[in-house]
């Protein structure tokens, strides 16, 4: 009853403007967060020290790559919604707690690592869907995440020619099209597709070729990264136009990050290249790894996981910097524009 006297001001003024485009349903704001992805996104890890020793603090409790809270925390915070539950926690109760966590660490949208990838993450949730775990209400004033896609790329690394990337690009971000197609046509409405890192400026690449003081010069790993970020963009562009009330927004985690790196003292990061990690980062013999001091002042933590400090650096760019945001404008506008 609530719900529907709420609505009723809004639709006597959609009668009135022409061009209304709120989301009227969104008055309550978002329902939840539904999460797709890798390391970058899992919150239901089994990890050791030093992972978690910023948040929570308790060594081995942080259930993070990283020393702290991950993206999917700072974007559930950002729409009002607890961090989803890690999909190993779900339960048959677990309906309307603000979302489910199907990133899996390792994953890619191909088999890239053998965890499991981008589609079958969809399934499980098509599958829960199809149960009627959600209403469609719920739903549709919910928010999703996609973020993946590194895992691919630095696999094909190893052993990968110039050549061959346009053939890799195009099976990752179809891939990646293909499924927040089908995470559209489930309900969800709001989708927030994650571009990639900055490869070439990671720790795992400038540890051994710059001593992590700059990025590095590299014509296939900068190409991979243009191209998919081209053909993203591409992709969700069409989503957004053939399928109506479709918004469908690019987070740039390539420029959010780039900005980190090339002015970090700005965000308070000292040595903005370095790691904070080193070694076998997360090995129960304590003795293969080595911790910097304060980790609030790396951008990221170990050779490829973001600090906490990073990716709350990086959500904050994404939420009130323009420019940061590609098909839609900066979260905070986002969100108050759609009603989240
Ligand atoms: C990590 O997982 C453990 C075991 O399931 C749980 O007790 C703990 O609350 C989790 N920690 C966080 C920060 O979610
Ligand atoms: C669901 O809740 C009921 C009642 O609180 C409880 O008995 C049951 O064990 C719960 N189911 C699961 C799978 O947690
Ligand atoms: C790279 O090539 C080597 C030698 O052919 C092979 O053993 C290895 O599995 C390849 N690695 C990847 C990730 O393709
Ligand atoms: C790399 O940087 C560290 C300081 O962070 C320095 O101590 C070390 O000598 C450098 N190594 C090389 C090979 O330049
Ligand atoms: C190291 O960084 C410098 C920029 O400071 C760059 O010119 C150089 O190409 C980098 N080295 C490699 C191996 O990429
Ligand atoms: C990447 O490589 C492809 C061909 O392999 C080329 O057509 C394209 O122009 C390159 N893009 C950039 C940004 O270098
Ligand atoms: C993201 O930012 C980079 C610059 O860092 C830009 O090249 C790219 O076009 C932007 N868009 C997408 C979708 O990644
Ligand atoms: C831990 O690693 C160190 C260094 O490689 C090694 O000397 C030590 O035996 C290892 N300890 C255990 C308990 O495996
Ligand atoms: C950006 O927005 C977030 C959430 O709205 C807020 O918590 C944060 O303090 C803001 N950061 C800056 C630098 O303004």
């Amino acid at each position: 009853m609530l719900h529907r006297m709420r609505l009723l001001p809004v639709l006597a003024i959609c009668s009135i403007f022409f061009h209304c485009v709120t989301n009227i349903g969104g008055v309550d704001g978002a329902k939840g967060l539904y999460v797709f992805g890798d390391s970058y996104t899992d919150t239901g890890e089994n990890m050791h020290a030093p992972y978690g020793m910023t948040w929570p603090g308790v060594i081995g409790m942080g259930n993070r790559s990283s020393d702290g809270r991950n993206e999917v925390d700072y974007l559930a915070t950002l729409f009002e919604v607890p961090s989803p539950t890690p999909w190993e926690h779900l339960d048959a109760n677990n309906t309307n707690n603000g979302g489910v966590n199907f990133g899996v660490g390792g994953a890619g949208v191909t088999y890239a690592l053998g965890y499991r990838p981008l589609a079958v993450q969809v399934d499980v949730f098509e599958k829960l869907v199809n149960e009627g775990l959600w209403t469609k209400e719920h739903l549709k004033h919910s928010v999703a995440l996609v973020s993946i896609g590194i895992n691919d790329y630095t696999t094909f690394n190893v052993n990968g020619t110039a050549e061959k990337v346009p053939a890799l690009t195009t099976t990752v971000v179809d891939g990646i099209a293909l499924n927040v197609f089908r995470i559209r046509m489930l309900g969800i409405r709001h989708i927030m597709v994650a571009s990639l890192v900055p490869q070439t400026c990671m720790p795992y690449n400038t540890y051994w070729a710059n001593n992590s003081t700059a990025c590095i010069v590299n014509y296939m790993i900068s190409n991979e990264t243009v191209q998919h970020n081209e053909l993203l963009e591409n992709r969700m562009r069409l989503l957004n136009n053939a399928i109506p009330e479709s918004s469908i927004i690019i987070i740039n985690m390539t420029k959010a990050f780039e900005e980190l790196f090339h002015n970090g003292e700005k965000y308070g990061f000292e040595d903005p290249y370095k790691q904070c990690c080193m070694g076998a980062c997360g090995d129960t013999n304590t003795s293969l790894w080595t911790v910097c001091k304060d980790p609030t002042k790396s951008i990221i933590f170990d050779s490829i996981h973001p600090s906490q400090a990073g990716w709350k650096a990086a959500v904050d760019l994404y939420t009130n910097v323009s420019g940061y945001t590609v098909l839609g404008p900066k979260l905070s506008t986002w969100k108050s524009d759609h009603n989240l």
